[in-house]
């Protein structure tokens, strides 16, 4: 099987080429400090060609929900040290998912600090978990210029931070409508000065981030996480194939380990501008490992592998259910159902370090 050769993205040599996607779990303490189980939660999943941790607040002002890990304290650093000391003994690689919500987030998560934003516009329609139950989403603070500054500030040292931690690399989430993303769509992004206006000038923050990071972590040590066609959290573009178009032709000029993209996870038929498949819409425009993710299974990941459209393919559900996936995927052995009420939150093993290894079946 193709998912289970080996592979070599940025400097790293990877054992397979079956990711394990991003997830935040909702099981930090009150101020961002991993528990104790979180070690033994990313060990168990070190056969992953590749882990991406769970989002990480790369600073207080990103956090936009209860219980989110953070990388800007020494206790924070010192409790990822532990995860990726006890990745690396199992044989794996694991790398730091950099997380800012912008204005999907709640002040209630913030101790009443409002959420920051490229501008002031509220997501609609949607609802935000505050720890106090569901509420609308609050108008953000318009971010200043210097306030930019300071967020690429803070991304720079969330770097340094995660290599302290022993982290291997370093990933922008920038896909599913949080900061990054929030710059680079026009209904989240009304600005009239350089990071606002024209394609080129929303995909600025993105890409002045990303040359933070690469100065930091250095060539190849940078990845990156795009939802081409996700209108989650009020993103909505006229045309967002020629956002992506540029911001892909931008990046490619970066040394950038890998891109990540996710196909959409919700329906898009109501706005045929948005391509159904990001595959064959975006991929020619990736000459960098493309790793693919969103609903691939066993034989459809296989399939995009040995037709070369991409290189890995992260799994999230399957991942957080069945620790030893490619060991299951090698037998083509049944897999653990996901148990959705312990997605998020909790403090035990339940549905977080208690789903089953095949020899325990
Ligand atoms: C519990 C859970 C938490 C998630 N948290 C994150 C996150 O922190 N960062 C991120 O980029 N994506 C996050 N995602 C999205 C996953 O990375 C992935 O894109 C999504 O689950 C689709 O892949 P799948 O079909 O293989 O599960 C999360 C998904 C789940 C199920």
């Amino acid at each position: 099987m193709k998912l289970l050769e080996p592979i070599t993205i940025g400097g790293l040599s990877l054992k397979n080429r079956m990711v394990m996607a991003p997830m935040t779990r909702s099981r930090a303490d009150a101020t961002g400090n991993l528990i104790p189980l979180t070690t033994l939660y990313y060990q168990q999943r070190a056969t992953a060609g590749l882990i991406i941790s769970e989002g990480i607040a790369i600073s207080k002002e990103a956090i936009g929900m209860p219980f989110i890990s953070g990388l800007y304290t020494q206790e924070q650093i010192a409790g990822w040290k532990k995860v990726t000391d006890a990745v690396h003994q199992s044989g794996g690689k694991i790398i730091a998912q950099l997380w800012h919500t912008g204005r999907a987030a709640h002040s209630a998560n913030k101790d009443g600090e409002m959420p920051v934003a490229p501008s002031a516009v509220a997501i609609e329609n949607q609802e935000v978990y505050t720890g106090f139950g569901r509420s609308g989403f609050e108008t953000p603070r318009e971010l200043t210029h210097a306030g930019i500054k300071a967020v690429l500030q803070d991304y720079r040292q969330a770097a340094i931070n995660a290599l302290e931690a022993g982290f291997d690399g370093v990933e922008l989430h920038a896909a599913f409508g949080y900061l990054p993303n929030q710059f680079l769509s026009e209904s989240s992004n009304t600005r009239t000065d350089e990071y606002g206006g024209s394609i080129e000038n929303r995909s600025r923050f993105i890409l002045e981030v990303l040359k933070q990071l690469i100065t930091v972590a250095g060539a190849d040590k940078v990845g990156i996480k795009l939802s081409p066609s996700s209108i989650y959290h009020g993103i909505m573009d006229q045309d967002p194939v020629a956002v992506y178009t540029y911001l892909l032709e931008e990046l490619d000029k970066l040394p950038l380990a890998y891109i990540h993209i996710m196909q959409p996870m919700f329906p898009v038929d109501e706005f045929p501008q948005y391509p159904k498949d990001v595959i064959p819409a975006f991929g020619h425009l990736i000459r960098k490992p493309l790793i693919i993710n969103a609903g691939y299974t066993r034989a459809t990941a296989e399939e995009m592998l040995q037709e070369d459209k991409a290189q890995l393919v992260s799994f999230g559900a399957l991942f957080l259910s069945n620790p030893d996936l490619p060991e299951r995927f090698r037998l083509n052995a049944a897999l653990n159902v996901l148990d959705r009420d312990t997605m998020y939150g909790g403090g035990d093993a339940k549905g977080y370090t208690d789903y089953p290894f095949l020899e325990q079946q």
